[in-house]
Parts: structure tokens; sequence; C-alpha cells
């Protein structure tokens, strides 16, 4: 949620930082800004809407080679100029840009009201601003740390001051901060994405730590002024990986990777030799694996929607008890903590904050917590005991498409390996593994179906309200759909499991309000079939998602879109995609933004 980049160097600032938050605009869009120093003095130029208005308002000529900017997601205050980052402290010294959420900031504000201070916007983080400026006595790195004992909140800033050139200091806790380090230039962002096109070499800030850069040096250390060890890492992301590459939009672009990405996502860890799955980073060794008597997995939105599918696999063909729950319940409800149990933290950033502090509390509790991630060295992935990477490369819509399946890729490949452990016979574990080495060129036949789903798309984009039904693994996929055509479309939809639907739902059907089934392959196919007999009996229209070939389904459901044909366990790969299409085109037809969808923002930070 919102996005910080920051730049010191020799380069003109201006422009690096408006590329840069171009880069990180998918993480918050109302508003954009950017403070730069020039002579002594601090330019700020913000503006309400997104980077292109920025960009507009930013003088091609700006001088200044040291600044920060800012992308935002509103929590406190209106979307309106005023309240866009930076924030300037009354005197104008001091700019600072925050993500995070500063929770004590009224009693400050009070307390700085009353001492004089005046504020000009009503957003929390201005208070930062203010108390960095009244705590200032030439130092700008012990200015902020002072400040940030009487922070209480979350946050990742990025701090300049009029008398400092070329100083950024930046500070963390519980909201990602970066530090790229090139050649006689710093940076620090949110995202190693607004950072790439200078530099591959990336340190990872801790929550507690502060830095302090200046173009040919930064300097990391905790609150009490110990110093840190940095540790350098390089960024494998290429370029062109975060460019549209001729599609029209990310989304689009996300969707039609998913041949690649799926493979990637398996690539190097199917042992045929073995008939199971190597997956070096789970740091945990056989005995303990073999120990494991639950899995939980712990996720929001389409990442619980990966692990409702991926405990649903797990359990049946591991014959281990396994459930995925949300983590903004899990964390406050108490939850019991058991020896044995292995718990699973599936995020596509690694930053999501209700995964995050559900982990740290399992955490807390003696558990021990797997990460199922893509953003390499996001929080999740660093402070997880082990975990798998799904190497899916940046997914920059907001909606998720292609982490999702590489995410099932993941659980695919812990299930083929406790399977291995307990059941599951060499031979069953070559067929298992067969069949996702199968889903990629699946998953490529299935995307040959755009025309067709195009059509379907454009026929119903006027309809209002829709019902996605699905059973037994199936039943995550029309909660994903359901999922996929609200987030970009406004369309109002709900995910069902089909059993399901007499139990209330069906009081909804009407010929104004269409049922997308998903037709399973195995034993539940003719249950299913049953169910979209009732809704037809009740005027409602049917699209059914169902194996290429299914006369049945054909004859009964008033559009079809037949997929490939694939062993019944691997059928959300192939019942995904059109869903994730059907949002697409529905949404396109609607004339939505598809990339950033209204009220989101690509990585939610805040609980
Ligand atoms: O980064 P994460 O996977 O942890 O994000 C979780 C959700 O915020 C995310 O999946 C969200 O629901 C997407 N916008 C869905 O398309």
């Amino acid at each position: 949620m919102c996005g910080i980049v920051g730049y010191t160097g020799p380069r003109q600032a201006s422009r690096i930082l408006v590329e840069g938050l171009k880069r990180l605009e998918y993480r918050g869009y109302d508003s954009a800004g950017v403070a730069v120093q020039d002579h002594g003095a601090l330019a700020v130029i913000k503006k309400k809407g997104k980077i292109a208005e920025l960009r507009a308002a930013v003088p091609r000529d700006m001088p200044g080679t040291c600044g920060i900017g800012h992308t935002r997601w509103a929590t406190h205050g209106g979307v309106t100029d005023a309240n866009a980052h930076p924030h300037l402290d009354a005197s104008g010294k001091v700019a600072i840009v925050h993500n995070g959420i500063i929770e004590n900031y009224g009693a400050l504000k009070e307390k700085l009201e009353k001492d004089g201070v005046r504020f000009s916007s009503e957003t929390d983080s201005e208070v930062i601003a203010q108390l960095i400026a009244r705590l200032y006595e030439g130092d700008l790195e012990r200015a902020v740390k002072s400040a940030l004992r009487h922070l209480k909140g979350t946050y990742g800033i990025a701090v300049i001051h009029a008398d400092e050139p070329g100083r950024i200091v930046g500070a963390r806790n519980g909201s990602p901060l970066v530090i790229g380090v090139g050649d006689g230039e710093m940076l620090l962002a949110s995202d190693v994405t607004a950072m790439l096109a200078h530099t591959r070499q990336v340190v990872y800030l801790n929550d507690g730590e502060v830095v302090s850069m200046t173009p040919a040096d930064f300097r990391v250390s905790d609150a009490d002024d110990n110093p840190v060890d940095p540790k350098i890492n390089e960024i494998a992301w290429q370029l062109d990986a975060i460019e549209k590459d001729g599609f029209s939009c990310y989304m689009e672009k996300e969707i039609f990777e998913q041949p690649e990405s799926i493979a990637r996502a398996f690539g190097g860890r199917l042992e045929p030799e073995y008939g199971t799955a190597k997956l070096g980073g789970l740091n945990l060794s056989r005995k303990e694996l073999h120990a494991v008597e639950r899995v939980r997995v712990i996720a929001a939105g389409t990442s619980w929607h990966a692990g409702l599918v991926g405990s649903w696999l797990l359990e049946s063909v591991t014959r281990i008890p396994a459930s995925a729950e949300l983590a903004s319940e899990l964390r406050y409800r108490n939850p019991v903590v058991e020896a044995n149990s292995l718990y699973i933290a599936a995020s596509q950033s690694g930053e999501t904050a209700d995964t995050l502090y559900a982990m740290r509390e399992i955490k807390r509790r003696g558990g021990t917590v797997l990460g199922i991630c893509n953003v390499v060295g996001s929080t999740i992935a660093r402070e997880s005991d082990g975990g798998i990477y799904v190497h899916s490369g940046p997914e920059i819509a907001v909606a998720s498409t292609k982490a999702f399946t590489s995410q099932l890729v993941a659980f695919y490949l812990l299930t083929l390996t406790l399977a291995r452990m307990h059941d599951m016979s060499h031979h069953e574990g070559i067929l298992f593994m067969e069949a996702l080495k199968s889903v990629p060129e699946a998953v490529r036949k299935t995307l040959l179906l755009r025309d067709r789903i195009q059509t379907i798309a454009k026929k119903y984009a006027r309809f209002r309200d829709f019902m996605f039904l699905g059973r037994g693994i199936l039943h995550p996929i029309a909660l994903e759909g359901a999922l996929k055509l609200k987030e970009i479309s406004y369309i109002h939809a709900e995910g069902y499991a089909s059993g399901e639907i007499k139990h209330g739902p069906i009081a909804l059907v009407s010929p104004e309000a269409p049922s997308v089934f998903l037709v399973p392959g195995d034993q539940l196919r003719e249950k299913t079939i049953s169910n979209m007999k009732e809704i037809k009996a009740r005027g409602g229209p049917i699209i059914a998602v169902a194996d290429e070939g299914d006369a049945e389904v054909v004859s009964i459901a008033d559009d079809c879109i037949p997929v490939p044909k694939v062993d019944p366990r691997f059928q959300p790969f192939t019942m995904v995609v059109p869903l994730q299409l059907f949002a697409y085109f529905t949404a396109l037809e609607l004339g939505r933004d598809v990339d950033q969808p209204r009220n989101l923002a690509k990585s939610v930070t805040v609980e």
C-alpha cells in the first residue's frame, strides 16, 4: 500500500523519482508527489490523481539531485493535493514520505498543536515531519531516531532535510524498505521494481533499522545506534519483466504468461528418479517433514484461495489433515498452535500485513511457518522458517493471476513431497508428476479460447449479479472467479459451493442473475449437473466451464467454455484461466481500469 522512492546521486532526481513512482503506481494510486533538495531549500510538487498528473506538473528541468517521492493509497484524510505526500514540517525544512499508519498521531498532533505547530494536512503522516523538525539539532539521522521513539504504529519512511544536501534517511517498522546500491548513487524504495532500471544490488531493511545514505555511502543501524552489517542481494528480475511487452495492460500480459510461469514454478524441482519433488528451501529435514501431522495455511484474498485448493489437495492426497484460514481472522482468535502442525503463510507480495502478523503470532507460540511467496526477499519470505519461492516474476496488475497458478504449483509440489513420504507409491508419484508437467500445455490451449471467452464476456457484461459455483477442489476456484470479476469490473459476484445453493443462494436466481458453473471431471460431475438443472428450471442463465467434449453440459448451459481435459485434481489450473479471462474481458467491455481498479492496492501493508 503506497509506494516510496528516494534518490541521491549525480543525476536529476525528479525524473528518476517520477519514473520510479510510475513503477510503484500499482501499490497505490490516488495521489503522488516528490520533494527535491535545491540550493538549501526543498521543492515539493504533489498532485491528486495518477502519476500522469504528477508527471505533467513536474518541470522537465526541475533542478536537484536528491529527493524523495510517494504514491498514495489513502488511509487518514481524503484524496486531496494537501494530503498527498511528501509532507513538510511547518518551517519547510523537513520532507517525509510515509507508508503505514501512525496509531498515536492524534495525541502527538494535539501536543504539537498546543506548542504552536500548524498542520497543513489531515494525515497521520504529517506528525512525523513536524516531530523530526522539532527534534532536529543539525543531525537528521539522530532527529529521525529520536522521533521514532515517539511513534506507535507501522512505518516505512524516507526523510530529507534542506540543510543536509545529498542525504536521505530511511526507517522501517512493518512497512518494507529496500536500499538500492548504485555506482556513485543510492536509491531507497518500498519495492525493488522502482530501482531495477538503475541497480540490481539491494539491501533489505529489517524492522527497527534506520539507513542514512549519501551518493557515496550508506550506513544501517538499529534504533540504539548499533551498526548493522548490511547483506547485499542481487535481484534476478529483468527489467523487461516489468514492461507490458506489447499487451494492453499488465493483467492481460500476466494471464498470458502462465504457461511459462507455471513451468518455472516446478522447473528443477521434480525428481523422476524418486517420483517426488525437491524443495530445497524448506529448511526441514525429511524426518521433520515426516512428522507433520497437520497443515494449516494462512493467507488473504487470492492467496487464501490458493491455500484452499492446496489444503484440499494435501488432505485428499497425503491423508494429512489440512485447512486454510484467513490470516486476518486467525490472528485475533487466540489460535491453538499444535506441535507437529506445519503452518504455511502464502502471499504473492510477502508483505501483506494480515498474513505477516498472523505468521508472527504463530511463530511467537512456537509454531513452524513456511512461506509460499513470489517476491524474493520480502518480509514473509525472510521471517518464515523456510519456504518455496514461486518464481512467477513480477506481478504488477492488482488482480492476481499468474502468482495464483504458481502458488498452486507450490502446493502441488509440497503435496507430492509429503505424499511420497507416506502412502503414495513411486509409480503414483510419477503419474502425479507427469500430470503436473502437462499443465503448462493445457493452460496454453485454454488461453486459445480467448475470443470465445471475450464474446461471452461481451454478452453478459451488463448483468449486475453473478454466482460462481464449484465443488470440491473447484470450490475455491469459484471463489477466485467471483473475486476476479468483482475486483476489476465492480460487478457483484458471489462464489459458492454448488451443493450449497439450495440452502439459500438459489433465491437469487433469475433471468438477470447468471451462474458460472465449474464442472468437475470426477464423481462430483453428476451432482454438479443436477445443480445446473436446478438453476435452469428457475430461469437462470448458465455459463459452464467444462471438459471439452462434454455434450451434456453443452446441452444444458446457455454458454459453454470447453477446456482441455486433465486429471481432475489438476482442474484448478484449467478452470481458473477462463475465469481470469472472463473478468478481464468484462472489465474491458465496461471500460474499467483493469490494472488499477478503484479503491484497491497491490500490496496491502495495513491491517
Ligand atoms: O500479496 P498477497 O498474496 O498476500 O495478497 C493477498 C491479497 O491482498 C490479494 O490476493 C488480493 O486479494 C488480490 N488483489 C486478488 O486479486
